[in-house]
C-alpha cells in the first residue's frame, strides 16, 4: 500500500523535527519545507540520522505563495501541519507586523493551497497562550479565551479563527489546533532539540545554558505569587510527547474520525510544575548545581496554568508518558552535545 504523505511546514524547526521523526516512525512519509528563518539545516540532517531515511527537504517561505505552490506540485501530499510561525512573545510587541504577516499568511496560504489542490487535512500549530490568565484550574477547550496580551498571542487566537472558519466554508477538508502548553526537552539521541537564538526568552534554554556556564545566572522570576512556593506554575510537556500528538491528529482525520471540520484539543501533561520545583528538579536529575536568584516578576507572566488533557486522551487516543525527570535530563544531554 501507498504510504500517506504528510507535508511538515516549519519542520526544520523544534517541535517541527521531533513530529518528523514520530512520524515516520508511525509509518508516514514526510516532506519538510522550512525557509531556515529560525533554525538551520542541522536539524534535518538530525532527522535523517535518527530515521535513516534522506527525509526531502524544500526551502521555501510559505509566505510566498508561488514558491510555496511549487511544493504543491512537487509532491503527493493529502495532510499538512503548520509550524512555520514566529514565536517569541516579546519580539512580537516590538514587531507587531512581523508577527501578523508572518503566522498569518504562511497559515492562509497553506490553507488556500491545500484547498486548490484538493488535500484534505491540516493540523495547526496553537498554544495555552490563548487562555490568558485562566479564573480556574485546570483549563480545558471549553475555557474561554482571553484577550491577547501579545501580538504574538493574537495571532494563535486569530490562525484558530481562520482555520475554523475555512474548514467551515471547504466541504471534505478538515483542521485540528493543538493547544500546546510548555514544550521542553529533546530527543533521547540528542541528534536534535532545541536551537534558541541569542538569550534564551524560555526557562529550559535559560536553565540548559547557565548550567553550562554559557549564562552566568538564572533569574527566577518572581517568588511572591499566590503558588504553594511563590513561583509561578505551568505545564511542562515533553517534546517527544508533543510530537506523537501531532501523529494522533492525523491519524484521526485520514481515518475520518474527527466528530467536525474543526476541532481542538489542549496538548499538556495536567500536571502543574513550578518553576522552582522545575529548576530543583533539573539539578537532582542531572547532578549539577545551578547559579540561580530570585528576580522581580517578569511583566505579563501568567501566574499559573496546565491543562485537562482529558479530551485529547479518550478522542485523540494520546496521553503524554515521559516522566519530567527523563525530559530534563535529555534538555542537558542535549545542551552538552552543543559543545
Ligand atoms: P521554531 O522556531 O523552532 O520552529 C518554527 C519553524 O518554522 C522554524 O524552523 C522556522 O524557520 C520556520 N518558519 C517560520 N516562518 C516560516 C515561513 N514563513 N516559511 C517557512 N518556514 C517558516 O518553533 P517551535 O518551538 O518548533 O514552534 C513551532 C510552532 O509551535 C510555532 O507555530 C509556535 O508558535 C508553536 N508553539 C510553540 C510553543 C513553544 O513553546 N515552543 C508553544 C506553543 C506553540
Ligand atoms: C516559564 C516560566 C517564567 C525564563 C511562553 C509563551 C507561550 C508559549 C510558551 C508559544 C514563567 C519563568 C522563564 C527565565 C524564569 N509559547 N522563567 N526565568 O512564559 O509560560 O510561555 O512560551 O506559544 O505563548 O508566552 O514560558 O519558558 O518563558 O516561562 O523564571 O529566565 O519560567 O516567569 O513562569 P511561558 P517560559
Amino acid at each position: 500500500m501507498k504510504k500517506q504523505c504528510v507535508l511538515v511546514a516549519g519542520g526544520a524547526g523544534y517541535i517541527g523535527s521531533h513530529t518528523t521523526v514520530e512520524l515516520i516512525a508511525a509509518g508516514y512519509d514526510v516532506v519538510i519545507a522550512d525557509n531556515l528563518s529560525n533554525s538551520e539545516m542541522r536539524a534535518v540532517e538530525g532527522v535523517r540520522k535518527i530515521t535513516g531515511i534522506e527525509v526531502p527537504f524544500v526551502q521555501v517561505d510559505c509566505c510566498d505563495r508561488e514558491a510555496f505552490r511549487k511544493v504543491f506540485e512537487q509532491y503527493d501530499f493529502d495532510s499538512a501541519i503548520h509550524f512555520a510561525a514566529s514565536k517569541a512573545v516579546g519580539e512580537s510587541v516590538e514587531k507587531p507586523m512581523l508577527y501578523y504577516r508572518n503566522n498569518l499568511t504562511s497559515l492562509m496560504n497553506l490553507i488556500d493551497l491545500m484547498h486548490e489542490f484538493g488535500r484534505h487535512n491540516i493540523v495547526f500549530s496553537s498554544s495555552c497562550t490563548v487562555y490568558g490568565e485562566p479564573d480556574k484550574q485546570p483549563v480545558t477547550e471549553q475555557t474561554p479565551r482571553k484577550p491577547a496580551t501579545s501580538p504574538y498571542g493574537n495571532t494563535k487566537q486569530m490562525s484558530e479563527d481562520i482555520l475554523r472558519d475555512s474548514m467551515k466554508a471547504f466541504a471534505g477538508m478538515k483542521g485540528i489546533a493543538l493547544r500546546y502548553f510548555n514544550p521542553i526537552g529533546a530527543h533521547p539521541s540528542a541528534l536534535i532539540g532545541e536551537l534558541p537564538r541569542g538569550v534564551p526568552q524560555n526557562l529550559v534554554p535559560y536553565v540548559t545554558q547557565t548550567a553550562a556556564g554559557i549564562r552566568e545566572c538564572l533569574s527566577v522570576f518572581g517568588d511572591d505569587y499566590p503558588t504553594p512556593d511563590g513561583s509561578c506554575i505551568r505545564d511542562y510537556i515533553d517534546v517527544t510527547d508533543l510530537a506523537k500528538a501531532h501523529v494522533a491528529a492525523i491519524g484521526r482525520m485520514v481515518d475520518g474520525k474527527s466528530k467536525s471540520e474543526y476541532e481542538v484539543f489542549n496538548i499538556g501533561t495536567g500536571r502543574g510544575v513550578s518553576v522552582l520545583e522545575l529548576v530543583k528538579g533539573f539539578e537532582r536529575v542531572n547532578g549539577v548545581k545551578l547559579n540561580y536568584r530570585i528576580a522581580p516578576r517578569r511583566a505579563g507572566d501568567i501566574i499559573a496554568i496546565w491543562a485537562d488533557p482529558t479530551l485529547a486522551n479518550t478522542e485523540l487516543g494520546w496521553k503524554a508518558e515521559r516522566p519530567l525527570d527523563e525530559t530534563l535530563a535529555s534538555a542537558w544531554k542535549w545542551q552538552q552535545s552543543l559543545k
